[in-house]
């Protein structure tokens, strides 16, 4: 099939985009690059430099591409971003997501499989619930109201014009090419810092000096597995991508420092402001057993080691 990879030169877009050329598919890449990297481009799948806000832009690579499936990783990513310009976070993931969809009913595309939030979506998830798919969304930060937004708009799209979506709603993901330089990714951020021997810091669920906020990680390969089975049409309807299993911050810097082999004890700060406490999801039995952590974070440090 001829798959258009939005955001395909980012972290888990280029996951994505290897994944869809190893399973033969036909595809291109449409990126503004202002967080994907050009070295996570391959030379065998077209690239389209353009702003999603590009209306023209997106339309003019979809007539030229003709895709039979849009695969939708671009985005404005950060909550912390998304809660000081809550308007630009709009422009990109919500206006700049019509934009597409608009294009994809145009030029005829038959799917959109849309990277979404389930570790954002829910809000607080208390412990020892796993958050459920048919759990009321309550978005905390305009981050998550924009992916929100995107879901009810498929929605739309699919009752106003036929167009078919998979919403693949992501826990916290990581691995291989994750930026270090973000303000999340903590095991990007905690691999790099290791590696040069800079200190890190825990920052705190609810006080100083606690084990951190409770995450539920799941490995970039898992993310790409999902992203093929929906590409293909296998799964539909909105789905988690996830492992269902808590972790600490504390825990990936223990297993990160065990797995590097570098001798560190990690500062703790305070708690930062719009950080949610607790984010566990249950995972769709029907991706099969996610990757362990233990063996997700090995590969990452071995990747962060070797760059
Ligand atoms: N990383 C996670 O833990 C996680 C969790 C849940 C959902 N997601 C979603 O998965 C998707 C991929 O995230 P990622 O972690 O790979 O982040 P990333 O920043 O590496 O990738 C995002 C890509 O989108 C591109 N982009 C951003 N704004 C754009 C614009 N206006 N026009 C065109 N391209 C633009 C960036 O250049 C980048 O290549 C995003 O939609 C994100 O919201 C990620």
């Amino acid at each position: 099939m001829r798959v258009l990879v939005t955001g395909g030169a980012g972290f888990i877009g280029s996951h994505v985009v290897d994944g869809l050329v190893a399973a033969g598919h036909q595809v291109a890449v449409l990126d503004d690059l202002s967080t994907g990297r050009r070295e996570n481009l391959r030379d065998d799948v077209a690239f389209h430099e353009v702003d999603l806000r590009d209306r023209a832009g997106v339309h003019g690579v979809l007539a030229s591409f003709q895709p039979e499936v849009v695969s939708h990783q671009a985005a404005q990513t950060s909550v912390a971003v998304s809660a000081r310009e809550p308007v630009l976070d709009a422009e990109i993931n919500v206006v700049g997501s019509l934009h597409l969809l608009d294009g994809c009913v145009e030029h005829g595309v038959k799917r959109v499989v849309f990277a979404s939030t389930g570790g954002a979506i829910y809000g607080e998830v208390k412990a020892p619930a796993r958050a459920q798919l048919d759990w009321v969304p309550k978005p905390l930060s305009p981050y998550a109201c924009s992916k929100l937004a995107v879901e009810r708009y498929l929605d739309v799209y699919r009752h106003e014009h036929g167009l078919g979506s998979t919403v693949l709603r992501y826990a916290n993901v990581y691995g291989p090419r994750q930026d270090p330089h973000g303000e999340a990714g903590v095991v990007a951020i905690f691999a790099e810092r290791l590696l040069k021997g800079e200190p890190i810091r825990i920052n705190a669920m609810r006080e100083e000096g606690d084990d951190g906020c409770v995450r539920d990680y799941v490995f970039v390969d898992d993310v790409v597995k999902a992203n093929l089975a929906a590409v293909a049409g296998e799964v539909q309807g909105t789905l988690h991508v996830a492992t269902g299993v808590e972790t600490r911050t504390k825990d990936i810097a223990d297993a990160l420092i065990a797995a590097l082999g570098v001798e560190c004890t990690p500062g703790r700060g305070p708690r930062r402001a719009g950080d949610l406490e607790r984010s566990v999801l249950e995972p769709e039995a029907r991706f099969g057993t996610p990757l362990g952590l233990d063996e997700g974070l090995k590969k990452t440090a071995e990747w962060f080691r070797g760059r």
